[in-house]
């Protein structure tokens, strides 16, 4: 029995080391240690040897079953990490390989600076205000001081939906509906779209983005509009920058200016952008006209306010140096990719 047993040990760790599949592990199992195997045959078996023998034959039984499961184990957990290694060995990445390009989607030029100037003038304690694109006449002229017949109408070759409606052509509309409805002070911009019956070309859309500002309060003058604009420039463009009044006429304001600021490739000694002139023209803005603010139910007595128009397209390819407007709304990706 003893060298049965001994013999049984023998074989099993021979076998054992042959082995290299789990399967192979499990029909080792069964054939020394299942139900019917060969160690538990011995153990089973006991009954019918001689008792002087037994205690020895039984507990030899039992170490050697002991054994025999301890390498078994050991084995196991080789074969186990084998396998994870291997498998890790064939899902190694290489991260020297080039990558798939995947194209992201971005901001366009337009949307980018108008968020851009969106978070100057908020930083200088301006709000947001919206209007509709579909007007009124009413808000778009009359009651900024541009009556029917007036001449500055036929400047701004109008959309009209019907004798009262009409597409925007400006977004000073939105003063108008600001200033109806706040009692000052009053703080606002206005960025949207506005339309206007134009042939395309380099500088001209029949569609195009304007961002309007307005402050009224007691007490605000001219110097408060330069100043307002020159720290706008400032922060837009850098502490160089330089901006010009001179002087022009709006109806809805009095007294009005056309504001410049200087080159962005000449700095102000005069190149060929900007025609010799050193500056380049930006916006239209003025005094509220004392019409207006009545009309909108504001005594002019006690208020006075500045207004601004900004064209965004001037502002956006002075800021990229795009020559050519029409890139702007054509969305060639190539023309996009660059921003
Ligand atoms: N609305 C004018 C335009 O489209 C721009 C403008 C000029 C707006 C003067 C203003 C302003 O608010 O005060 O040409």
């Amino acid at each position: 029995m003893k060298q049965l047993l001994e013999k049984i040990k023998q074989e099993a760790i021979n076998s054992l080391q042959n082995a290299e599949k789990i399967e192979d592990l499990e029909s080792f199992r069964v054939k020394y240690l299942g139900k019917k195997g060969e160690v538990t045959s011995v153990l089973k078996g006991l009954g019918s040897i001689a008792p002087e023998e037994r205690k020895e034959v039984g507990a030899l039984a039992n170490e050697v079953r002991a054994i025999i499961e301890e390498k078994l184990n050991e084995k196991k957990e080789a074969v186990q990490n084998a396998l994870m290694n291997e498998k890790l060995k064939k899902e190694v990445i290489d991260v020297t390989m080039p990558g798939k390009k995947c194209d992201m989607g971005k901001l366009h030029p337009l949307a980018t600076v108008r968020k851009q100037l969106e978070d100057i003038f908020m930083g200088m304690g301006f709000s947001i205000a919206d209007g509709p694109e579909v007007e009124l006449d009413y808000y778009n002229f009359e009651a900024l001081n541009i009556p029917k017949n007036h001449p500055a109408r036929d400047t701004q070759d109008t959309f009209y939906i019907n004798d009262d409606v009409v597409l925007r052509t400006q977004t000073s509309s939105v003063q108008v509906r600001v200033m109806e409805n706040t009692k000052p002070p009053i703080r606002v911009i206005s960025p949207g779209r506005v339309f206007r019956s134009d042939a395309v070309d380099a500088t001209h859309s029949p569609v195009f983005h304007q961002i309007e500002g307005l402050v009224v309060d007691k007490g605000v003058t001219m110097g408060d509009l330069k100043g307002t604009l020159e720290l706008f420039m400032k922060r837009l463009y850098g502490d160089d920058v330089k901006i010009r009044l001179r002087p022009h006429h709006f109806p809805f304001t009095e007294p009005s200016a056309e504001v410049d600021v200087s080159c962005f490739v000449c700095g102000g000694k005069g190149c060929r952008v900007c025609k010799k002139e050193g500056f380049i023209e930006v916006l239209g803005a003025g005094m509220v006209h004392p019409k207006v603010l009545k009309n909108c139910g504001i005594d002019p007595e006690i208020y006075s306010g500045f207004a601004f128009g900004i064209g965004l397209e001037r502002i956006v390819m002075r800021s990229y140096n795009i020559d050519d407007m029409r890139h702007l709304y054509e969305n060639d990706v190539r023309f996009l990719k660059q921003f």
